[in-house]
């Protein structure tokens, strides 16, 4: 039996790291379950819907909220603990870009996921910093109205303390895995009860907290 070659007439589909924003409505080519999503929350509604790139990266729909974060906020300056591979990085940069101005701040402790993310994040106006968070000093001048902390989820409030006097007094702060099976949201609830931040949970696969901070 001889199968038929069919052209092809859709124009090729972008590849993961240029998808561009959910506004545009733009399908998105990630298997529905990405791999490192099998511990789950079990609040989250419809946990199988979600998807997430390989390796410990947040789930693509965190990814958007950060975009839409980023959109509402137009900060000048954002933070990020946890560049790994520069998968949020990059939508927080896209939507940067497209807001016209404001940089991202993120930090790696490992070289090589460090390297692997400069391709990614070439065009859009993030530093990358090959540094630990708990001694990475930011620049003089930075306010940040955005902090993502992905980077230690059994210090996920010293992440917040560390840079909360970089923080605006309003600033918008996005803890991940905050889940019922990881050691963060205890921490968070934490900074709660200390009067630093006010907090609403998100039940996504692996749990998100979404926070102002209070001064
Ligand atoms: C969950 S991953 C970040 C995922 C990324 N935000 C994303 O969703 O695409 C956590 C990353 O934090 C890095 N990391 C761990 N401890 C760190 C530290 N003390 N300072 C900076 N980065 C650290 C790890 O090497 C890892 O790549």
């Amino acid at each position: 039996m001889t199968t038929k070659r069919t052209k092809k007439s859709t124009p090729a589909q972008k590849p993961a790291a240029e998808v561009a924003p959910a506004a545009t409505g733009d399908p998105k080519p990630r298997p529905a379950l990405g791999p490192n999503l099998r511990s789950s929350d079990s609040r989250a509604v419809h946990p199988d819907k979600y998807s997430a790139p390989a390796g410990p990266a947040a789930e693509d729909e965190v990814a958007d909220l950060l975009w839409g974060l980023t959109r509402l906020l137009h900060p000048d300056f954002v933070l990020e603990t946890g560049t790994a591979w520069g998968h949020t990085a990059l939508r927080i940069g896209q939507a940067l870009r497209l807001n016209g101005h404001g940089r991202l701040y993120t930090l790696e402790i490992t070289r090589q996921r460090f390297v692997q993310a400069q391709a990614r994040l070439a065009k859009v106006p993030v530093t990358q910093a090959l540094e630990d968070w708990r001694t990475w000093k930011p620049p003089e001048d930075a306010q940040f109205a955005l902090c993502f902390f992905d980077a230690t989820r059994t210090a996920r409030d010293e992440e917040f303390k560390r840079f909360a006097p970089w923080m605006t007094d309003n600033a918008i702060v996005v803890f991940h895995d905050c889940g019922e099976q990881h050691p963060a949201k205890p921490l968070v609830d934490s900074l709660e009860a200390e009067g630093l931040i006010k907090s609403l949970f998100i039940p996504t696969p692996r749990g998100v907290c979404v926070a102002q901070r209070i001064v």
